[in-house]
């Protein structure tokens, strides 16, 4: 697991539960990664390729961070061993923020034959692993889970409501998807990582009053229409059941836990 920051930490205790050897690496592994035994804590900056060595031979990696700056991509990509390994590398479904954007209403669907922006720096080093060494990209919405709660994000006034669509992932699901693609994934494929129920702000933000009674402190500027991202390949081709499927329901959760600590 290259970068162990909120999806990481939580991809390292399912991976190791699911009775896999987890390494993880931390620019800092000694302040950041005190709670993983120190065998599998692994010092790791992409730009200081004095630590790739550190990277151990012939593992599948799953890449948590950008994939940039291109030219430290391509160079840490060229010290790789070409024995079998499995590379995830976990972009971003801002990668179809083309300018082009359609601002049709409600916004298509976009699966993974839409354009992507190449001129994103991320994208370019997503998409060098991918066409040199065969590495399997997830395109993953926005992130959300216990310490990332949406309901937070509304009551800092974040976000607001807007007939923007949001498309999101429960990071439980998110780490799952990760072992998933390492086990099923086709390398050199692209899966669109969301939980397939693209929302407005203003259905969230109103569920929100309702619900739990957060009043959301501004209404936001309409901006673009966002997009709808399908998920139909994740579902087929991985085969990927999910545990959090209905947005509400996790976030009652990630609400009472946040209540009993
Ligand atoms: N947050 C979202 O809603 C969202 C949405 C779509 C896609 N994504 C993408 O999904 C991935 C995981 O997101 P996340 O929010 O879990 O990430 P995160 O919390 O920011 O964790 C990434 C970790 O990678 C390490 N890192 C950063 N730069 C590095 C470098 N140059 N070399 C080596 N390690 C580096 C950092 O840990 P140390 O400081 O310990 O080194 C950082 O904590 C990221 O690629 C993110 O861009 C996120």
């Amino acid at each position: 697991m290259l970068g162990s920051g909120y999806t990481g930490r939580l991809l390292y205790k399912t991976g190791t539960v699911e009775g896999w050897t987890v390494h993880a690496t931390s620019r800092n592994p000694l302040n950041n990664l005190a709670g993983i035994p120190s065998e599998q804590r692994l010092q790791f900056d992409l730009e200081q390729p004095s630590t790739w060595v550190n990277v151990p031979v012939g593992v599948d990696l799953i890449w948590c961070f950008p994939a940039a700056p291109f030219e430290q991509v391509q160079a840490f990509a060229r010290t790789l061993d070409a024995s079998p390994r499995r590379i995830v590398v976990l972009g971003s479904t801002s990668a179809y923020d083309a300018p082009s954007q359609s601002t049709e209403y409600p916004p298509p669907w976009i699966d993974e034959s839409a354009p992507i922006d190449l001129t994103k720096p991320r994208v370019q080093g997503e998409e060098y692993l991918r066409s040199e060494l065969g590495a399997i990209v997830l395109r993953v919405a926005g992130i959300y889970g216990p310490g990332r709660n949406l309901l937070d994000w509304i009551r800092q006034g974040r976000v607001g409501p807007s007939r923007k669509y949001v498309n999101l992932i429960h990071v439980e699901d998110l780490a799952a998807i990760c072992l998933a693609a390492v086990e099923k994934g086709t390398p050199g494929e692209v899966y669109n990582v969301s939980d397939g129920l693209p929302h407005t702000w203003n259905e969230i933000c109103g569920t929100a009053q309702q619900r739990w009674g957060v009043t959301a402190a501004a209404v936001k500027e309409v901006p673009s229409p966002g997009k709808r991202i399908s998920n139909a390949k994740l579902c087929s081709e991985l085969d990927y059941r999910f545990r959090h499927s209905d947005l509400y329901g996790a976030l009652d959760l990630i609400e009472s836990t946040r209540s009993q600590s």
